[in-house]
Parts: structure tokens; C-alpha cells; sequence
């Protein structure tokens, strides 16, 4: 079968399509034929991690695992012995996340547990763009106590035009909340788009220092301190973090507790990530059924054009999600 392979550490171009081996399944795995798949900050972050300890996990010197992608829509192909929930034909989708095959393949094999059914009249390219970002911005927008926005909320969704902005954006203004986005000056139409009610062009203005105050600030990718956020939340306010660089993240994880200490907010990293979350599945596919939901697909690419899609996302050009179809 062709999948995208890489053997070293490095930008997109080290990325290529080649002949490999189609994987069999084990007991509990399900045996995917991909239909599509979409890009994520993770994929890049894969082929050159931001934070060097992360190569500890992922191999010292090249990477461990040759495949690439997380996000897969697909047909069951084949069954492990084990497994109770799906048979052949099945339409299902996933995050790949926590397994260690790559979906930017013609196949991947799956632990049973991380996929869900396709319901009829979802494409398997909306699909693919589900697991790994909608679920963030869900979870990013709800706190380990279960505490979330509530109507009349303001709500800054920092990083609104890349995978999980849109989606937090959407969903914010479900639950009620005001909404603020903020990106470049090239997509603020796009965030308007999405139907946030303000955009902060973060290339003219210092978001953190607008004069507004929220009561919920999601920071999809963090590009500031945890230092600048405190005086942009309302008294009760949280701001929440999702990643970023090597440090921010070291800054709010180890901070972010003790500022909260000293004042009515809360500022943090999310740590308590359940990626494909079977309640937040059921959740994301009822407001996609209902129409309050739309997966936003910047552009398409075939699987032998994985490079360019890749380049895309890393160069910082896409408005949503770019989708690899096999
Ligand atoms: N906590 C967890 O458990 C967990 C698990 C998995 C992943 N993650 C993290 O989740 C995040 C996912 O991000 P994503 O896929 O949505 O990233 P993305 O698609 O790359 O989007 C990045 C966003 O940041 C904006 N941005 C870029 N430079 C900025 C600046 N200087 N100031 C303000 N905004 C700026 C971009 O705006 P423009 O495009 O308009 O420039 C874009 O909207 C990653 O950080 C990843 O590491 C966390």
C-alpha cells in the first residue's frame, strides 16, 4: 500500500509517499481503509518537535514510527478477533493519537477503542476533521470540573483560524458566550466567517492588552505569557491554554497554579486531554446534526500531494482544516 513515510527529523519536504507493507490487525485492532484524513499542529510537531525533551518519546535521533497522521475517516477493512463493535463495511473515524500507525496512509490499523461510527450523512472528509481538533476546543472550552461558559460569557478564542479555533469559535457561540477571535490580518474575514462577533488582528494589536476583559480565554497556541493574560479576566475568569512554545508551556504549567493562587481566575494548561472522548464524540455529532456545527475545510489534497498540504499548515496559510484524501 502507499503511505506517507519520513526517516528523519525535519520540515515537510523530508515527508515521502512511498510502497509499504499493509499493517494486520491484532486482536482489538480494527484494520481501516483511509478515505480521508486531515492535518493537525501535531502532524508538524511530529516532524520537527518544538520541544526537544519530546524526542525522548518519539525517538533521540530520528523518529521511531515512519507514518504519519492522527486524524483518519475510513471503511472497515479487516477485524482483530477481539474485537465486538465494528465489522467490515463499517464507516468509522478517530483519533490515532495515542496508537502507532499513521493515517496519511491507503491503510492503518486502529485500537477498536479509539474509533467511533460515521453517522449517515457525514462525509468522511467532515469527519476527518473531527477527533483530534474538535475535541480539544470542546475540552478546551470546559474545565476539569466541568464548569463552562455560560450565556452572556465573554469568551476570547485566541488562535480562532487554524484547526481548533474554528471549532472553539462555533462552539462557544452555541453555549451562548460573546465571542472574540483573534488571528492575522488575512483571516479576520474568515473569523467573522465563523460567526464570532469581534476579531483582534494580532499583527496590529496587543491582545492581551485591548482594554476588554473576558470571563473565558482559550489560547489555542500560546505566543504570550501567562503574566500578560491575568489582566484580561474578569473577576472568576479562566484562561486556558492548549500548547505552544517549549516556553510558554513551561512558564504557564509551572505559573500558571500559583498566579491562580493569588487572585479570583484560574490560568493553566490543559491537562486532562481525553482524546476521543466517547461522551464529546456523541456531543460534537449531535450539534453537527442539528447544523449548529460545521467542520471548515480550507482545501483538499490527495494522499500524493501530502507534502504540500503539509507545507500549508506549517507556513501558517490555512482557514480550518486541510483534509488528505486516499
Ligand atoms: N493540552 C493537550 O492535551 C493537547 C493535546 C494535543 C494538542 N495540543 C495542542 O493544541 C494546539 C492545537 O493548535 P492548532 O492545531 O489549532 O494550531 P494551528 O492550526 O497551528 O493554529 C495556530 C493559531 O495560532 C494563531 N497564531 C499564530 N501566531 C500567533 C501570534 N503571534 N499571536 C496570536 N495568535 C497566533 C494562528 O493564527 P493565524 O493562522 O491567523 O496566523 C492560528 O489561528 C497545539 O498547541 C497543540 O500542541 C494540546
Amino acid at each position: 500500500m502507499q503511505a506517507a513515510v519520513r526517516d528523519r527529523y525535519g520540515p515537510p519536504e523530508v515527508v515521502e509517499v512511498q510502497e509499504v507493507d499493509r499493517p494486520a490487525p491484532s486482536s482489538n485492532q480494527v484494520l481501516v481503509r483511509v478515505r480521508a484524513a486531515s492535518v493537525n499542529r501535531a502532524d508538524i510537531d511530529g516532524l520537527y518537535p518544538r520541544w526537544a525533551f519530546v524526542r525522548l518519546f518519539l525517538g533521540l535521533r530520528a523518529p521511531k514510527n515512519r507514518g504519519l497522521g492522527l486524524d483518519v475517516a475510513g471503511v472497515v477493512d479487516a477485524v482483530g478477533e477481539g474485537v465486538t463493535r465494528f465489522v467490515p463495511g463499517d464507516r468509522v473515524f478517530g483519533d490515532l493519537s495515542t496508537s502507532r500507525d499513521g493515517a496519511f496512509a491507503e491503510f492503518v490499523c486502529a485500537p477498536e477503542k479509539v474509533l467511533a461510527s460515521i453517522p449517515t450523512g457525514v462525509s468522511f472528509e467532515d469527519a476527518a476533521t473531527l477527533p483530534h481538533s474538535a475535541i480539544l476546543a470542546l475540552q478546551g472550552l470546559r474545565r476539569r470540573d466541568g464548569r463552562t461558559i455560560q450565556p452572556g460569557d465573554t469568551v476570547l478564542i485566541v488562535g480562532a483560524s487554524g484547526n481548533v479555533g474554528p471549532f472553539a469559535v462555533q462552539l462557544a457561540k452555541v453555549m451562548g458566550g460573546e465571542v472574540t477571535g483573534v488571528c492575522r490580518t488575512q483571516k479576520m474575514d474568515f473569523v467573522r466567517s465563523l460567526g464570532a462577533d469581534h476579531v483582534i488582528d494580532y499583527t496590529t494589536q496587543d491582545e492581551t492588552r485591548t482594554g476588554e476583559r473576558y470571563d473565558w480565554i482559550l489560547d489555542v497556541d500560546a505566543h504570550r505569557s501567562v503574566f500578560r493574560w491575568r489582566g484580561a479576566l474578569r473577576p472568576n475568569g479562566a484562561y486556558v491554554t492548549l500548547g505552544g512554545s517549549a516556553l510558554t508551556m513551561l512558564v504557564t504549567g509551572l505559573l500558571g497554579p500559583v498566579v491562580s493562587r493569588f487572585g479570583d481566575h484560574s490560568l493553566g494548561m490543559m491537562l486532562w486531554w481525553k482524546p476521543n472522548s466517547a461522551a464529546d464524540v456523541a456531543t460534537l455529532l449531535e450539534l453537527i446534526a442539528s447544523g449548529k456545527l460545521r467542520p471548515v475545510i480550507d482545501r483538499t489534497y490527495p494522499l500524493s500531494e501530502i507534502v504540500a498540504a503539509l507545507r500549508h499548515v506549517d507556513d501558517g496559510q490555512a482557514r480550518g482544516k486541510v483534509v488528505i484524501t486516499v
